[in-house]
């Protein structure tokens, strides 16, 4: 049978993209990257993709901030779809995904926040939860829907927050925990997975 394909969305450096293919590479994730897609053409991401031999495009989002324009959405799906991807990995992926991604993939979403959902969704989790005085904090692995960090939650992973923290020695702590807990969740849903392969 085909592997299970993944494709990974990202603007960002792409640790959790390295992360995810590093643990393909050695077998702990049983998946295979079939793309992944940046907005941002300099993008960390798509350098990291290349070196793992993974497709890596750059996608024009069009003149939109916070979301692409409808056109290069349905360039998006027809990308992913072309990739054959059976689940869309979000890593540092910045817009809010609209009809034709969700309609597309349904239930076929997943992303990675840095705090314990329903703490806290949006930009610089860390730093909410610093400054609110938590003790604790974490990462998330929740599905996606139209909202900003509210699908269904799969899987956390707890992150304490320590006397000295600053919003960066706080965050590097956190990417660590989302570095071990992404893969493994992924993998998690291939061997959960009832659909076999890109018969979208
Ligand atoms: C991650 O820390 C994740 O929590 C958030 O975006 C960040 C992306 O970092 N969604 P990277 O590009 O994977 O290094």
């Amino acid at each position: 049978m085909d592997r299970f394909g993944i494709g990974i969305l990202g603007a960002g450096t792409g640790s959790n993209c390295r992360a995810i293919l590093e643990q393909i590479r050695e077998g702990h994730l049983r998946a295979e990257a079939r793309i992944v897609i940046s907005d941002v053409r300099d993008a960390g991401i798509l350098a990291i993709a290349e070196e793992f031999g993974v497709p890596a495009v750059f996608l024009p989002p069009g003149k939109w901030k916070t979301k692409f324009e409808p056109e290069a959405e349905i360039e998006l799906v027809r990308q992913l779809r072309e990739a054959r991807v059976d689940l869309i990995v979000l890593a540092g992926f910045m817009r809010i995904l609209k009809g034709p991604v969700l309609e597309s993939f349904r239930q076929r979403i997943i992303n990675v926040h840095p705090s314990l959902l329903p703490k806290y969704p949006g930009r610089a989790a860390w730093a909410q939860a610093l400054a609110a005085g938590e003790s604790v904090t974490g990462c998330t692995v929740h599905y996606v829907d139209a909202g900003i960090d509210t699908g269904e939650i799969i899987a956390q992973r707890e992150v304490p927050i320590l006397p000295n923290d600053t919003p960066v020695s706080l965050h590097a702590r956190i990417q660590l925990a989302e570095r071990e807990l992404y893969p493994a969740v992924i993998d998690q849903l291939v061997a959960a997975a009832s659909y076999p392969h890109s018969d979208l």
